[in-house]
């Protein structure tokens, strides 16, 4: 049995389709039980609804799995205690792998939910568990919060046009965590995911005026527009601050990495952005 926490987002769900494709059992941790039958849908074996910070739901979420693959919410301010509860939970289940997903350079402390990630990898190396780490870029899926937008013609971000980032298909990161979940060989590795070269906003806008057959420009949005509409959508302050304090880096820094990594885990070539975008206009 394979343990997969944070199972409702959409990361959470793009490993379950990865893993239930490889069928090998998977039990999904929820937060809400309006969740599980979505979650069920999917094809996992069983769903548990569990707090991440809960030790004692944790104790029995990790009861009889063999694997577990922890991933936490999305730029959590609990990211460290979670990272604590789960570990200890799974220290006393004795897993045979215990796989993290992190975040590609998690040593970046000017990003915060990156450094977080960094206390969490530390925890898991003291842990003595047999761990493997996984260290996506930014999704390319990140754009689909304003594709209506982006069909109309307006590709916008809180960052200059001319700053340059590596994304990564969040289906490859599903099948890199199938492969490290359920083959030999990746006990003790911290594997960077990453997908496409360093590609600036303006090519991105380019590639999907390309594949849209329709002009589409990047345009900015200023981190106050920004701002607003995140509190609007639901987003907490901590949460609203601590992206800001990413958009400032990638303007500053970029965020960059190797793709030969990722194909070498894989055995053949990363989606490009370019087939990422067909595909989800075929969909
Ligand atoms: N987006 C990217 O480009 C990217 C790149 C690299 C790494 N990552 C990392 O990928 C991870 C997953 O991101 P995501 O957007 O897929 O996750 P997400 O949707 O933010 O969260 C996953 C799930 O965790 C649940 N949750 C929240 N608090 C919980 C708690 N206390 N106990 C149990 N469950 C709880 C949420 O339930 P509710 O719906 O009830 O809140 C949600 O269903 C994050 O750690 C993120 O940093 C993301």
């Amino acid at each position: 049995m394979i343990l997969v926490t944070g199972a409702a987002g959409k990361t959470g769900r793009a490993i379950i389709r990865a893993l239930a494709k490889s069928g090998k059992p998977v039990r999904a941790l929820v937060h809400r039980s309006d969740q599980v039958a979505s979650i069920k849908a999917l094809g996992v074996d069983e769903a548990l609804v569990g707090d991440l910070l809960d030790q004692s739901d944790m104790e029995r979420a990790v009861r009889g799995v063999r694997a577990i693959y922890h991933l936490a919410p999305n730029v959590s301010p609990d990211e460290v205690s979670i990272g604590k509860t789960v570990i200890a939970a799974a220290q006393s289940a004795d897993v045979e792998r215990f796989v993290f997903h992190s975040v590609l350079h998690p040593q970046i402390e000017a990003m915060p939910h990156h450094w977080q990630k960094l206390r969490v990898e530390e925890q898991l190396i003291e842990s003595g568990l047999p761990y493997t780490i996984l260290q996506p870029t930014a999704y390319m899926q990140n754009i689909l919060a304003q594709w209506n937008q982006i069909i109309e013609g307006r590709y916008a971000v809180p960052y200059a046009p001319e700053t340059r980032l590596s994304l990564v298909d969040l289906e490859d990161v599903a099948q890199a965590a199938a492969i490290v979940l359920t083959e030999p060989g990746y006990i003790g590795a911290t594997i960077e995911l990453v997908g496409t070269p360093a590609m600036s906003q303006i090519e991105i806008a380019e590639a999907l005026s390309e594949q849209l057959g329709r002009p589409v420009a990047a345009e900015v949005v200023p981190h106050e527009a920004w701002a607003r509409r995140a509190r609007a959508s639901g987003l907490g302050e901590n949460q609203v601050l601590t992206l800001i304090k990413m958009f400032c880096y990638y303007e500053s820094h970029g965020f960059t990495g190797n793709s030969n990594v990722l194909s070498y885990l894989l055995r053949r070539q990363p989606t490009s952005f370019a087939d990422f975008v067909k595909r989800i206009t075929n969909e």
